[in-house]
């Protein structure tokens, strides 16, 4: 049996996650006695005390200071255990150990970006070494997301303009999924991606390596990743399909009206414009909502959605 899965709960796969089940298994059983106890109690005596053949009866009354002593103090025992058995873990969840690592989370509509202080950045997967304190510096573009993984039990709310703060350290090796848990508009249900937890020395190496086009692949291959790594697929659609965006289905070359009411034809350059600064050239009858890529795409992962944007033809 995989004793790191329990009720109703993904594997646990941070420091913390074992304490949170601890008190969920807690809290539940007990609600759980204490809803079949009164339910069946209720079922016993609506059947016991029914007023039989249309007699009045007086239904026999019950006092017992006992009773009555016995039903406040155990409830009060048993929130005051949750209480501060919650309460010490809710803290232990929110002190940053000091040696942690530290990555900067953005929560963009509608997809996850982060930053490395060493300089590599990630959309859509945060890449993360096992045993070793992460910290979270989160917030937001736009409007109000949360950053939730269920296998480590962290989840925060990402602000604008403002910094939110959570860590975690992962105790196994694997891929985990991370969910937008504030609805955030039109691409909410689709604003996930994964935390890949590494073995520290091939951490190591991944931070090292950054990105680029992996042994063997092409451009035109690498940009259909970055196409999806970076959640361009959210508004862009393949198969000629109006979307939040235009559709890639033979863009390149393709002329188009700006809504300022001229035209201009698909190249390289209006590509690379587009990706890094949206605002300057707005496609007519589209909403200006496509976020810049600016500090996020390095130019390889621009060159590799050029040759893959190339290669969608009609
Ligand atoms: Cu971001 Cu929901």
């Amino acid at each position: 049996m995989d004793t790191t899965r329990s009720l109703f709960l993904p594997p646990q796969g941070s420091t913390v996650a074992s304490d949170v089940d601890a008190l969920f298994g807690f809290i539940f059983w007990i609600s759980l006695f204490f809803f079949v106890g009164v339910t069946a109690l209720t079922v016993y005596f609506c059947i016991k005390y029914k007023r039989k053949d249309g007699k009045g009866e007086t239904t026999p009354y019950i006092e017992s200071l006992a009773l009555e002593i016995t039903w406040i103090v155990i409830p009060t025992i048993l929130l005051m255990v949750i209480f501060v058995w919650g309460f010490q873990d809710f803290i232990r969840m929110h002190i940053v150990p000091a040696n942690s690592m530290e990555i900067k989370v953005t929560g963009q509509k509608w997809f996850w970006s982060f930053n490395y202080a060493e300089g590599a950045t990630g959309v859509g997967e945060l890449v993360v070494p096992v045993g070793q304190p992460v910290k979270l510096l989160m917030s937001s573009k736009d409007v109000i997301h949360s950053f939730f993984v269920p296998a480590f039990r962290i989840k925060m709310d990402v602000l604008p303009n403002r910094y939110t703060i959570t860590w975690f350290e992962a105790t196994m090796t694997g891929e985990f999924e991370i969910y937008c848990t504030e609805f955030c508009g039109k691409g909410h249900s689709e604003m996930w991606g994964t935390v890949k937890v590494l073995p520290k020395d091939e951490f190591a190496k991944w931070l090292e390596a950054g990105s680029g086009p992996g042994e063997g692949e092409s451009m035109k291959e690498y940009g259909a990743r970055m196409f999806v790594k970076n959640a361009c697929n959210t508004c862009h659609s393949l198969d000629g399909s109006k979307n939040v965006g235009p559709t890639f289905q033979g863009l390149f070359g393709r002329r188009e009206v700006m809504s300022d009411g001229t035209t201009i034809t698909v190249d390289e350059n209006y590509i690379r414009e587009s990706i890094l600064s949206p605002m300057a050239k707005q496609v007519v009858g589209y909403d200006p909502v496509m976020p810049t890529y600016q500090g996020i795409l390095k130019d390889v992962d621009i060159d590799g959605l050029i040759a893959y944007i190339k290669s969608l033809e009609n």
